[in-house]
């Protein structure tokens, strides 16, 4: 079996170890969980060391120390032995007298065991609030207490615990030898697995695969995943992904400082038309599913508002079963706040691993860096970081970028190289007509409206040549049934006759042209499978070859520099 990194960095001859990060978990061991710590504490005694212990509420205690007499009589010798009796918390004026005595014990004669002193919280007991005179008591005397020649030539040792909750003294900082514990590796959950599957006296049952459940759980304490396993028990259910997933967005929740928000993803999405989008992120989300080093580092939705972009994340969210995150609270902070979260963010999103980071309106929070100049240059130090972060090769297939633009000339070319690129221009007639039933059961929960009705066919081709998007379709259902007290086919048409977009033409085609010009792959333009028969919206219709559906490059530069300058958005 292999040694705690603790012992390991003691036989590299450290004597004063700091453990830190995620040293509060509990490990496999020998077809069970243990507490890291009592780990620590029994392969230090099975190395022949007396263990004194000190936390702030449970005070001083000894491990397994009776075969060692000289220690016994040592901290009656010094006074300690009073504080071992009742198991109780040691008051302010107290810690300063039992750390010197430690101390002067540690430098006596009559040893001849090694002792190893074990202070958990070294934060806690370094910058005690309440401990005015003693406030450094650990950090003084510990930081002594690491500086002692005794301690090597005896092989004494003392290991600090930092539990993260307070800013460490740089006396113990600097005099301590860091060991860092990271979050569980992938055989560390497999093993975990295995536990949890034997154990189903104790642990809930898993649909979960092995490997599903590896992957899945990156991120997460062994700790977190056995009271989660103990709770279902209790409560009769059985673990899937989506008991994971939750269980991700809580740790998510609570360690990131607001940088993150997880969206909730739970109400099923359903997506009416844009087949051509559909199988991109179908494709896409087995790729991420399964790891693999094809899927995408990036994606981009662009096109006017209202076409379903941020539907799309959520939908793409459900297909790959992966937690949905967005940036929270990071753009709109001064700059070295900002920076500081945005790196806080990024890097919790790497130690979850499996996720989905949704950046809407990307324009707004990274603009090109010609407009970024106008604002201090925040965004565009964003931007490197995030650039960073998209290519990082060893993320492929475990973190995916979903951004979303309105308005991708505003985007920095930069970036965009970055992204796979798919368009999301205005749906066609037919595909607005199967999006009305699905707005209408949000609307209405009713079944009533058929987009193979003509009326509906009808009134979807009326609004599609007023650059109606689905977005448009609720406010033209909503009114169908408020002036007519009832919806149906009748009503809707008469909606849609006297509807009026209240977006600028020339902005819609602005965004959608850009968008199509953009576009990583001929194939995703959602006219590439039928040229002939798709219904081009006017600022296309001389672009696209209805042949073989490509584009007019020439035609479209100048419109898309017409629409710059029409556009009034
Ligand atoms: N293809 C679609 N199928 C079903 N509903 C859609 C579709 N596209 C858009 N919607 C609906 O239209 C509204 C606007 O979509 P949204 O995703 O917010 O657009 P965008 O992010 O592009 O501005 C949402 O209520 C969404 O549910
Ligand atoms: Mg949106």
């Amino acid at each position: 079996m292999k040694k705690d990194k603790a012992l390991e960095t003691l036989s590299s001859g450290r004597f004063a170890l700091l453990l830190t990060g995620n040293v509060h978990d509990n490990v496999p061991f020998k077809s069970k969980l243990a507490n890291r710590v009592e780990l620590i504490k029994l392969e230090l005694s099975n190395e022949g060391y007396s263990i004194i212990t000190y936390s702030r509420s449970e005070g001083l205690g000894v491990y397994d120390i009776g075969k060692h007499k000289d220690v016994r009589t040592a901290l009656q010798t010094y006074g300690l032995e009073k504080f071992l009796t009742d198991k109780k918390e040691i008051n302010d004026q107290e810690v300063g007298l039992v750390f010197r005595n430690i101390l002067r014990m540690l430098q006596s004669c009559d040893i001849s065991s090694k002792i190893a002193i074990i202070v958990n919280y070294a934060s806690h007991v370094a910058g005690h609030q309440h401990a005015q005179n003693e406030e450094r008591v650990f950090s003084e005397i510990g930081h002594m207490l690491a500086t002692l020649p005794i301690l090597s030539r005896k092989g004494h040792c003392v290991i600090a615990i930092d539990d993260g909750s307070q800013e460490i003294s740089p006396l113990i900082a600097t005099e301590f030898h860091k060991v860092n514990y990271e979050y569980p590796s992938e055989d560390m959950y497999k093993d975990l697995f295995q536990i949890l599957k034997n154990g189903v006296s104790d642990y809930a049952l898993t649909n979960l695969e092995a490997e599903e459940f590896i992957k899945l759980s990156q991120g997460l304490r062994v700790t977190d995943i056995k009271s989660m396993f103990k709770d279902a028990k209790d409560k009769g259910v059985t673990i899937d992904r989506k008991c994971i997933l939750k269980e991700k967005e809580q740790l998510i929740n609570q360690i990131s400082e607001q940088t993150l928000k997880v969206v909730d993803t739970t109400e099923k999405v359903e997506i009416g038309g844009m087949e051509v989008i559909q199988n991109i992120l179908e494709q896409e989300a087995q790729l991420l599913k399964s790891g693999s080093r094809e899927a995408s580092r990036a994606l981009l939705v662009t096109g006017p508002p209202g076409t379903g972009k941020t539907t799309l994340a959520r939908q793409f969210a459900q297909m790959s079963g992966f937690n949905l995150l967005t940036l929270d609270e990071v753009k709109n902070m001064f700059v070295g706040e900002s920076e500081r979260r945005m790196s806080k963010a990024l890097s919790i999103i790497e130690s979850m691993g499996n996720c989905i980071l949704f950046i809407d309106e990307i324009d707004q929070v990274f603009k090109s860096r010609e407009q970024a100049n106008m604002d201090g240059g925040v965004s565009s130090n964003h931007l490197s970081e995030l650039f960073k972060f998209s290519s990082r090769e060893d993320l492929r297939g475990k973190i995916i970028i979903f951004g979303a633009s309105n308005t991708p000339h505003l985007l920095d070319p930069a970036m965009l190289s970055r992204f796979t690129i798919i368009p999301v221009i205005e749906p066609t007639p037919i595909e607005l007509a199967k999006i009305v039933p699905l707005i209408e059961k949000q609307i209405s929960k009713s079944n009533i409206l058929d987009p193979n009705n003509s009326m509906i066919l009808n009134g979807c081709e009326t609004v599609y040549t007023k650059g109606a998007t689905p977005r448009d379709l609720w406010k033209i259902i909503s009114h169908a049934k408020r002036k007519t007290g009832k919806l149906n086919s009748e009503s809707f048409l008469m909606a849609a006759k006297e509807f009026r977009s209240s977006m600028d033409p020339w902005s819609i085609a602005l965004s959608s042209l850009v968008s199509v010009n953009m576009t990583s792959m001929l194939s995703y333009l959602p006219w590439f499978n039928s040229p002939s028969t798709y219904p081009y919206p006017w600022y296309l219709k001389d672009i696209v070859s209805s042949l073989d559906g490509t584009m007019n490059e020439e035609l479209l530069q100048q419109r898309i520099a017409e629409a710059k300058s029409l556009a009034k958005y």
